[in-house]
């Protein structure tokens, strides 16, 4: 006989975790049930990944007890899929050089060379099913390098629910920020097979900082404050601002800066810029300005920094800044001429996460801190601490690795090391990703604040809220050109949105 213990799936019961001496979970009790979607959110460095991370037992509790299917696990959990519990990591995992098939498990999945040909029909076909059961049409042999993100968010969960259906009668899918890098569109549709799997009898965790798409895609909602579990509520009736609330022990009055009016000389200028996905690209920022730039995938307007920084081959146009032709130039020459291109994808580009927090800080301004025969490791140190604490990094020790920092401290601390150079001009790709509430508020202020003393700014994002509330103007790129350029009074969601579809 088994007990059955608060919820029919998944029960935590006085989970804590500590590293180093510090509790970054504390006490947590947390129940999910079969067919339920829980969101589970939290400033910053609260503890959800960590959390995540004793439930596929790369963690193993300091305190606590997990029971799964009214059974007491042994910790750290061992084998965490055959006991039916399945990680969509942010990264979501996949191998980028193998097939959709691959990925799927196909050629894994059949033992005797024999049996080959049928059984591997009959698992394309269940594959297909799969996909085609979650609204995805593509060739499972097409390479998963090839594919676009949301088909990757599809095949990862796709993957991960197929794994559990021959595992065990109590599935929990576990979600990490799937949503972090996806457009409006693909988040709605990684949420409608989050559903789906619900609807099928599997208990869902789903940690985004996306707060709309917690309270509409939830059932529950659990709020982890400093490591403990503040608040657990039923979604009905609940309210952004209820959350934000219970997520930073505050109210915050705004969630962004306002746009501004102080527009003045033209620092830059793209010209008919094309390459990749972007077919022509025209645009004149200005000193003191917020532009937002943004479209849906395949658009265009994630490449357009890139572009300019040659990490994507230009095949037309220009970029002129003084007067001269500036396109395709490398980010540290750019740099050296005022103009900081601030990449998104933090693991990809941004992060030397071996490095310390100081490191990191003082990279791209080493020559500020070098004084023959030595660099000047004490200045280093203060000077990270003061970006750190204008920022709002936590916790506040320069001289701790990256890779110990939550995600959106590392993205906190990607801006403070381009935007402590000064630029000029700045493009920034998906600044605020993985960063909650409170943060972004934070970094979005330090940018206003950068184009009130005269930089020239551009948001490329898919963020369509964060740009339709703060800039002064917002450009909407279709089929690799600009489709419309909407100053703030007009750049509401609805008229973005539609202008990205090829409306007006
Ligand atoms: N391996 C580690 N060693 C020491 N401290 C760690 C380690 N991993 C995480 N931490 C700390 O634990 C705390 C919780 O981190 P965690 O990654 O769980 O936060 P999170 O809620 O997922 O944040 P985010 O929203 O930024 O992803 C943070 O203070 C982090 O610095
Ligand atoms: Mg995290």
């Amino acid at each position: 006989m088994t007990s059955e213990v608060g919820g029919d799936l998944l029960s935590l019961r006085g989970v804590g975790k500590n590293f180093g001496g510090i509790w970054v979970l504390r006490d947590v009790d947390l129940e999910v049930r079969k067919g339920e979607i829980l969101g589970l959110v939290g400033e910053n460095g609260s503890g959800k990944s960590t959390l995540v991370k004793i439930l596929t037992g790369y963690h193993t509790p300091d305190s606590g007890s997990i029971h799964m299917g009214g059974e007491e696990l042994d910790l750290p959990v061992r084998q965490p899929q055959e006991l039916g519990i399945s990680v969509i990591h942010q990264d979501l995992g996949l191998v980028e050089s193998m097939t959709v098939a691959e990925n799927l498990g196909i050629s894994s999945s059949y033992g005797a060379r024999v049996l080959g040909p049928v059984r591997t029909r009959e698992e394309e076909k269940l594959c297909r099913s799969l996909l085609a059961a979650f609204g995805v049409d593509v060739d499972i042999h097409q390479q998963v390098s090839t594919l676009e993100p949301a088909v990757r968010s599809a095949v990862a969960i796709a993957r991960s629910i197929r794994v559990l259906r021959g595992s065990s009668e109590h599935n929990l899918l576990i979600l990490d920020e799937p949503t972090a890098y996806l457009g409006h569109e693909d988040s709605l549709r990684v949420r409608r097979l989050m559903r789906s799997a619900a609807d099928n009898g599997a208990g869902v965790i789903f940690i985004s900082h996306h707060l709309d798409e917690v309270t509409e895609s939830c059932d529950t909602i659990a709020v982890l404050r400093d490591g403990r579990l503040i608040d657990t509520f039923g979604v009905e009736g609940v309210v952004r601002d209820d959350v934000i609330t219970a997520m930073l022990g505050r109210s915050l009055e705004r969630f962004y800066p306002e746009p501004r009016d102080n527009q003045r000389e033209r620092l830059l200028s793209f010209k008919g810029v094309a390459g990749g996905q972007t077919k022509n690209f025209t645009l004149d920022l200005h000193a003191g300005e917020v532009v937002g730039v943004t479209g849906i995938v395949g658009s265009g307007f994630q490449e357009v920094p890139y572009l300019l920084a040659g990490i994507l081959e230009s095949t037309a146009g220009s970029v002129e800044l003084d007067g001269k032709d500036i396109l395709g130039l490398d980010p540290k020459e750019l740099l050296r001429r005022g103009v900081a291109v601030v990449p998104g994808n933090r693991q990809r580009d941004g992060v030397w996460l071996e490095g310390t927090a100081q490191e990191n800080l003082s990279l791209l301004r080493l020559k500020k801190f070098f004084r023959w025969p030595t660099l000047r490791i004490r200045d280093e140190a203060a000077d990270a601490k003061a970006l750190m604490e204008q920022f709002g990094v936590r916790p506040l020790d320069p001289s701790r690795r990256m890779d110990s920092f939550s995600g959106g401290n590392q993205q906190k601390m990607v801006m403070a090391k381009w935007l402590s150079t000064g630029p000029r001009v700045m493009l920034l790709d998906e600044p605020t990703q993985g960063v909650d509430a409170g943060a972004r508020r934070d970094i979005l202020d330090i940018v206003a604040a950068a184009a009130d003393a005269g930089s020239a700014v551009a948001i490329f994002s898919a963020d369509v809220e964060q740009l339709s509330e703060m800039c002064d103007r917002v450009v909407v790129m279709a089929g690799g050109g600009v489709a419309a350029v909407l100053p703030s009074t007009e750049a509401t969601q609805p008229r973005i949105l539609s202008a990205a579809h090829g409306g007006v």
